[in-house]
């Protein structure tokens, strides 16, 4: 028994957004003390050169990230990567500071191992990420940034939006990822649209003289067709990757008695319909793919690898298994990889695919 599955009970007693932001006081203590950071690493990291990925021009010491959300304003990088992650990634950002929604705006879903969100893009805004990556320095694991567009904003503003977050935290990102999937923010027009995501890429393009890897982040509940569109014009823009997915707006398989509050959902309930999403994205297209959805385990990232994803990341697998999970993941992946005979990570993705 792990001293987190102990503390687990007296954790969980607290509202979750409560207990989500003393656990990120606690690790950002932890990260920004280095004999503390270095005990963390030394008791939770695990490092295999079997794990190491390449993707979109960068090295990834293991597969196994940090979803977005997690740390939108950049406040806990180093401390996640003590423990064992492989990337962060940072956000949404916004370009402004914003509230998000009123509270409660997050909730567990105990007897699921799933949560529903609607927290509505909050956070601190561009500038403050910006003086606080450059007041303590970026851990030594890539750092995605993942920007959004203001919940005011109209279709032209977003796009306006997206460029601004772009320009100004870009240069600090090892990628960028366009998150136009959030199904708890306000709906003022189509984000998916065609016409929209091309008015996005285009602008973005012009930004991109250091030609930082953009990837675009995908929701679970787009029919088939939609997720091709979308890849054709990520090709056609000559994007860097996919993230698939963010949380879903289904309710499939919910047991719990507060399933029905609104909002996306994550966790182990949209674990299959986000692996079902990676595979037949990775039948589609070469773009290298991020997995994300009720991954908590071993067995559950490199089920997402098998179907086609280069990298993984977590967030509620997170929240419910605590802080040795990175390193759980990353050991288990390696002797996945020695029992199925595959050298590394890189050579098992897509190894379900036909
Ligand atoms: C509380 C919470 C906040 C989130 N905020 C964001 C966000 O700001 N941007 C984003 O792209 N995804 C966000 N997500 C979605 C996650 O990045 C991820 O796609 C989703 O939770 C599925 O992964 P999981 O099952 O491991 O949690 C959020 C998820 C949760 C639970």
């Amino acid at each position: 028994m792990t001293l987190y599955s102990r503390l687990r009970p007296l954790v969980f007693k607290l509202p979750a957004e409560t207990a989500h932001d003393l656990g990120k006081r606690t690790l950002r203590v932890a990260g920004s003390r280095w004999p503390i950071a270095a005990v963390l690493r030394y008791a939770y990291r695990y490092d295999h050169p079997a794990l190491e990925v390449e993707a979109f021009d960068t090295t990834f010491p293991n597969p196994v990230g940090v979803a977005a959300g997690f740390d939108k304003n950049a406040e806990v990088a180093h401390g996640l990567a003590a423990l064992g992650f492989g990337f962060v990634e940072v956000g949404t950002v916004t370009p402004y500071p914003q509230p998000g929604n009123e509270r409660p705006r997050l909730f567990r879903l105990r007897e699921d191992e799933a949560m529903v969100n609607r927290m509505g893009f909050n956070g601190q805004g561009m500038e403050r990420v910006k003086e606080r990556i450059e007041h303590r320095g970026l851990p030594d694991v890539p750092v995605g940034v993942n920007v959004g567009k203001m919940n005011s904003s109209t279709e032209t503003e977003a796009i306006e939006d997206y460029r601004r977050v772009f320009t100004r935290l870009s240069s600090y990102a090892d990628y960028v990822v366009v998150n136009v999937s959030c199904p708890n923010t306000p709906e003022e027009f189509d984000e998916g649209s065609p016409e929209h995501l091309r008015a996005i890429f285009e602008t973005l393009e012009a930004e991109n003289d250091a030609g930082v890897p953009i990837l675009v982040k995908v929701g679970p509940d787009e029919p088939e067709e939609s997720l091709y569109d979308l890849v054709d014009i990520a090709e056609e823009f000559d994007l860097d990757g996919i993230v698939a997915t963010n949380t879903t707006t289904s309710r499939e398989r919910v047991r719990s008695s507060n399933g029905e509050e609104w909002g996306g959902l994550s966790g182990k309930p949209l674990e299959d319909r986000s692996t079902a999403v990676v595979r037949s994205l990775a039948s589609y297209t070469d773009l290298p793919i991020v997995g994300v959805g009720g991954v908590d385990s071993a067995e559950s990232a490199y089920e997402k690898i098998r179907a086609g994803a280069s990298l993984v990341q977590l967030y509620t697998g997170f929240v419910y298994n605590g802080p040795a999970t990175p390193g759980a993941i990353t050991r288990g992946l390696v002797e996945l990889l020695e029992r199925d005979g595959f050298s590394s990570v890189e050579a098992a993705v897509g190894a379900d695919l036909e």
